[in-house]
């Protein structure tokens, strides 16, 4: 049963909710062929992948994903970058997973993330940091919609012998 993210599984039951996050692998980690490695991660961590597509990212959703950022200097060069090749975008599902994909790609600043995360494992610079990963539960319904159509996304049915759902 898919459970909306951020919507309590049953009133009075325990208090977990289930998420779903935008994670992407970016132009780099698509040359680099480091796809198979980022998806490896979610998946031996327990997380569901219920949507996943290859795309030249249009420059119309690319401004839209990074608005709060077009100020910024970088922000041509950010857009030149994620316009450079195509991305593998995905949706995750699971326990938390937003707070998880987080920890589990690192810090933005590749000097900065931790070795065993994903930037701390194959990025050295922050313009070239292999993966993205919605920062918050909000963000992430904000940037499922952009990336992806409902049809899209699959409510498949977890056997239950994984830990994508909290037990209990
Ligand atoms: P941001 O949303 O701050 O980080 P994150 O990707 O960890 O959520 O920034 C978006 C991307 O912009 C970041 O992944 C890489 C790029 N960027 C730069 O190129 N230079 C910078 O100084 C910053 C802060 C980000």
């Amino acid at each position: 049963m898919f459970i909306a993210p951020g919507v309590p599984r049953a009133a009075g039951g325990p208090t977990w909710t289930q998420e779903r996050t935008l994670v992407a692998v970016k132009p780099d980690g698509v040359q680099r062929r480091l796809v198979g490695t980022v998806i490896q991660r979610f998946e031996r961590r327990g997380f569901k992948l219920v949507g996943m597509k290859m795309l030249q990212a249009p420059e119309n959703i690319l401004a839209e994903h990074y608005q709060d950022l077009q100020r910024k200097p970088f922000y041509p060069a950010l857009i030149s970058y994620m316009s450079s090749g195509p991305v593998v975008a995905m949706v995750w599902e699971g326990y938390n997973v937003v707070r998880a994909s987080r920890a589990m790609i690192g810090h933005t600043d590749s000097t900065e993330a931790a070795p065993g995360t994903i930037r701390g494992d194959f990025s050295i610079h922050i313009s070239r940091n292999i993966v993205h990963a919605s920062d918050s539960v909000e963000g992430a319904r904000r940037e499922i919609q952009l990336w992806f159509q409902n049809s899209e996304l699959v409510n498949w049915a977890d056997g239950g012998h994984h830990n994508s759902s909290y037990p209990g």
